[in-house]
């Protein structure tokens, strides 16, 4: 055996909600695409995996996968189109998902945020607005109100810094704002006062339905990502590197797990909407998603040269899993959900090193982690990118919607079925997966 699972881990794949649904015009990112030149490739979320209408079809494919878990996000301009009129008929479509997913015997991690706003929350400045921590909870209340006995695991925010960064500092994603610091830091600040708020409420939400409140789990989704400088002697590639893990990460991290602000974050309000936001611990699990590291030299980032790569050329780095997961851990001791982990490799022709690596390290450490959710399920829209940079242990046909298990996918589902990787499953399934550098 190369590797095991230990029990307490369970795998799974995730998905977002506008990078898969399609059909819906009232978001965000739909209008994004509508202006030339955002996308890449000129495609728009409103075709994506048209998973909205092939629900039953996904899940057989996770069967299939033998996933133990599925993180999936909710699409908060459906269930609330207009500002305080929400939609009993999309929260019903994801009632019935959750009920399918449990008889299928899949545990579900619900987002309620990834990345996409409602046409109407994007107008009034988005997170940018002084009243959006409220205007947020609101949303989250409605929700969980409705969806209480169908999930006890949650997450509230997908990765605002990436959210806040590529909106507001290198403005390739709405709203468009070049270097904008004052709307990153009020970004920042709201999003972390929108994830401490609505903490407090699932979990008041969940008791009152009836459920201890051990049995209820809710975190975030922290982007994090190695920066190493790119010469260790130079002292500003060390000082830009350090600079830059905290400004994009650990600044971001602390004030919506604790509540404790530094720069970029300002001091967060003493409450919302009568929920006290103060110093504690708002936070179940530690998420991470990890990708890449980021080679630092002076005020820039960017990669080594002659570094194992995926298709859009990020550095593939599995220590950095561990370095990222042990840091973590020190700081705030908790069960760890590697909420997103994966690459994109069209011909599958390294994925499944990727995960045999990335799995592999996780599994030999001694540290609690629970859950594995690999990024994605099956291809799709990949936000500046498009279409046609793929994620997906499952390819995906956008013309037919036609869905194709790959062998990186089927490795999957034998790492599962077995708990871990046997010899022959190494020959089979990663000797021959290489990556390129
Ligand atoms: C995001 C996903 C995205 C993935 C690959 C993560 O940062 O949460 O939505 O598709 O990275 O870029």
């Amino acid at each position: 055996m190369h590797f095991k699972l230990p029990e307490t881990l369970l795998l799974g794949a995730a998905t977002a909600a506008t990078q898969i649904e399609g059909g819906d015009t009232n978001n965000s990112w739909y209008d994004w695409a509508l202006l030339p030149g955002r996308i890449a490739d000129g495609t728009s979320p409103l075709r994506a995996d048209d998973h909205y209408n092939r629900v039953d079809e996904d899940i057989e494919l996770m069967k299939r996968l033998s996933l133990q878990t599925y993180r999936f996000g909710l699409e908060w301009s459906r269930i609330e189109p207009e500002q305080g009129r929400f939609d009993e008929k999309a929260i019903e479509h994801y009632r019935s998902e959750l009920q399918k997913l449990k008889a299928a015997g899949i545990k579900p991690l619900v987002t309620l945020h990834h990345f996409t706003n409602p046409r109407w929350f994007e107008k009034i400045g988005a997170f940018e607005h002084p009243d959006s921590p409220r205007i947020f909870l609101n949303f989250v209340r409605y929700t969980v109100e409705k969806l209480a006995d169908s999930a006890d695991e949650w997450i509230t925010i997908n990765e605002p810094n990436v959210y806040a960064v590529n909106g507001y500092f290198f403005g390739t994603w709405p709203p468009g704002k070049k270097n904008d610091i004052k709307a990153l830091s009020a970004v920042y600040t709201n999003m972390a006062a929108c994830h401490i708020a609505s903490y407090r409420e699932i979990h008041r939400i969940r008791q009152k339905a009836g459920f201890a409140r051990d049995t209820t789990r809710v975190g975030f989704a922290n982007h994090l990502r190695i920066f190493t400088p790119r010469c260790r002697f130079n002292p500003l590639h060390r000082i830009s590197a350090a600079f830059m893990e905290h400004s994009f990460q650990n600044a971001l991290t602390a004030a919506a797990m604790t509540g404790k602000t530094s720069w970029p974050v300002k001091k967060l309000p003493a409450s919302v909407d009568g929920v006290a936001l103060g110093g504690g611990r708002f936070y179940d699990f530690i998420g991470i998603n990890y990708y890449s590291r980021d080679a630092v030299s002076t005020g820039k980032n960017g990669v080594f040269k002659n570094v194992p790569h995926n298709d859009l050329g990020w550095e593939i780095y599995p220590e950095g899993l561990r370095l990222l997961c042990e840091r973590m851990y020190r700081l705030y001791k908790a069960p760890i959900y590697i909420t997103e982990n994966g690459t994109c490799d069209e011909a599958d022709s390294f994925r499944s090193r990727f995960i045999y690596e990335h799995l592999k390290i996780l599994c030999e450490s001694a540290l609690p982690v629970e859950r594995y959710y690999h990024w994605s399920l099956m291809d799709n829209f990949e936000w500046a990118e498009g279409e046609r940079i793929r994620f997906g242990l499952i390819a995906v046909d956008y013309e037919t919607q036609k869905r194709t298990v790959r062998k990186s996918g089927d490795f999957y589902a034998h790492i599962i079925q077995n708990r871990g990787v046997t010899g022959d499953m190494y020959k089979t399934y990663v000797e021959n997966s290489q990556y390129r550098v």
